[in-house]
């Protein structure tokens, strides 16, 4: 098989038992064209696979690390391996740049062992100039497939073997959500869980409605279930995971909200934490913060992009809310919940964008008083509204805007955080840092902090005194 384009209509749409059946007879198959390399090569091959992209790209990476677990391949941190797999990402142009560059490099790894296979997938593959491109200029490339058709890797990996030729499956949508697959976790205690695929949003200037599709949310159960079984696994905390998870239920059969949906998580014995991203201004409900507010289990953490302090701007990005209506919101958030730590997502120089609205920016980042704040510059992205509008803006304005954006986003972030200073804290022990014997917890409030401590405290909670504040982490000692 060569070009393969597919479209829904002509996909062939399976239960989901028997699709998951359908991958497992391929990872079966796969184990077998393993075993024969094994014995002719004397080793066992290794695999490399790089994330790019958000937190849903990570969830997507396990399943794909999974499946080549288990056929039998070993992970490699390095390129210099037998198989690449890189899960890219589209967001902004940096994210594309990055995969073209890599893709340099590996163009050499492979001439110098042409058995190497390459496989691209994700966000970027679901753009047609971008899969031309690759079929153009990179033919080096084996398989690239993208992000509707994720649960049949086992099935295009073997394909892909079998094929002399480059080969291509991208699908334009689905409605099907295969859940039966096996997965490599990052952490053994902690895990993403999606709630919902896909965005019906449309802002102006981004990519991922086009890239993702649709909104689906899965059904309350099968996320109940999923939390469940990684419970019994060993997971503490949770991050539910969608692009605007208080839309979420809304086009189920039986139509749940997410606070609803949080209240059935919160009883789930033996989970301590849930967290969850992201929330749209637009959508966040009274019922929620309710909710969030009761909760033992949820922690004290919201990130509620902005993107742009100026009600103009906002209009334009398509984002249906205003300055007001937002700053009205974190009122009545911190009321509510008065310990919460906000996060934030920032635009600097969308198309039109003046000084004036520039200024309206510096000011709710004033008043917000966020614990951290995402600064990007705008990219244009084609396809997308914002990139056809003609008052694109200049690149000198635009970075001394955004210079300006982070400085001050960066002394509010140190005086907001530093409020925990001498607090002793609750936090769940992630990693040693670099630094041997340091270790690094997270508190409810998604701040870092580094601490002495032991390897037996990986994945437990501790509590530890936060004593100095570095903007953006702490450094402490363990408390009594
Ligand atoms: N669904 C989430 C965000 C997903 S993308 C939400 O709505 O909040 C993550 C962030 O990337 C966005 O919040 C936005 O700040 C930024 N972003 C998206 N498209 C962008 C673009 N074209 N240029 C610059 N930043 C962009
Ligand atoms: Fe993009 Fe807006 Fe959807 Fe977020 S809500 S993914 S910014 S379209
Ligand atoms: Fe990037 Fe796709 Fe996430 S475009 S930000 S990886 S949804």
């Amino acid at each position: 098989m060569s070009h393969n384009c597919k479209d829904t209509e002509e996909t062939v749409v399976r239960s989901e038992q028997e699709e998951s059946l359908r991958q497992r007879s391929f990872i079966a198959m796969n184990q077998q064209l393993l075993q024969a390399k094994v014995q002719s090569g004397g080793r066992t091959p290794r695999y490399c696979l790089k994330t790019f992209g958000c937190q849903m790209n990570e969830k997507q990476s396990e399943v794909v690390a999974g499946i080549m677990d288990e056929i039998g391949y070993i992970r490699t941190d390095k390129e210099e391996a037998d198989i690449v797999i890189y899960n890219t990402c589209t967001v902004r142009e940096n994210a594309n740049l990055k995969v073209y560059g890599r893709l340099g490099y590996l163009h050499n790894l492979k001439k110098q062992n042409p058995s190497m296979k390459i496989i691209l997938f994700g966000c970027m593959m679901q753009e047609k100039q971008v899969v031309e491109k690759i079929r153009k200029d990179y033919k080096f490339v084996d398989l690239v497939f993208g992000t509707h058709n994720i649960f049949t890797f086992a099935e295009l990996f073997y394909q892909m073997q079998q094929a002399d030729t480059q080969m291509i499956e991208i699908w334009d949508g689905t409605d099907q959500v295969v859940e039966d697959l096996p997965s490599e976790r990052n952490y053994s205690f902690k895990s993403g869980v999606n709630v919902m695929f896909g965005c019906n949003n449309f802002c102006s200037y981004c990519i991922v409605p086009y890239v993702r599709g649709r909104e689906r949310s899965r059904k309350p159960e099968a996320i109940i279930n999923e939390i469940k079984k990684l419970v019994a696994d060993g997971v503490v905390e949770v991050m539910l995971l969608g692009q605007n998870v208080n839309s979420y239920g809304k086009t189920l059969e039986n139509p749940v909200t997410f606070a609803e949906l949080l209240t059935m998580v919160e009883k789930i014995d033996g989970l301590k934490r849930i967290r969850f991203m992201t929330s749209h201004p637009k959508d966040l409900s009274d019922e929620l913060i309710q909710v969030m507010a009761q909760s033992k289990k949820i922690c004290h953490h919201l990130h509620l992009p902005l993107q742009s302090g100026s009600s103009r701007v906002l209009k334009e990005m398509n984002r249906r809310y205003d300055k007001e209506k937002y700053l009205e919101l974190v009122k009545k958030i911190r009321q509510a919940i008065p310990d919460i730590s906000l996060t934030t997502d920032l635009i600097v120089g969308f198309p039109g964008e003046t000084e004036e609205d520039f200024l309206e920016t510096l000011d709710v980042v004033r008043q917000a008083d966020y614990d951290t704040a995402f600064t990007f510059i705008y990219s244009r992205r084609s396809g997308t509204p914002a990139a056809a509008k003609e008052d694109q803006i200049p690149e000198d304005v635009v970075k001394d805007r955004f210079d300006r954006l982070l400085a001050l986003v960066q002394e509010k972030g140190r005086q907001v955080s530093s409020r925990f200073t001498g607090t002793v804290q609750e936090v769940l022990v992630e990693e040693e840092s670099k630094e041997k014997g340091i270790f690094t917890g997270r508190t409810q409030y998604n701040l870092l902090v580094h601490f002495p401590g032991n390897e037996e405290m990986l994945g437990t909670f501790v509590n530890v005194k936060l004593e100095t504040c570095k903007g953006f982490y702490y450094l402490g000692t363990l408390a009594e």
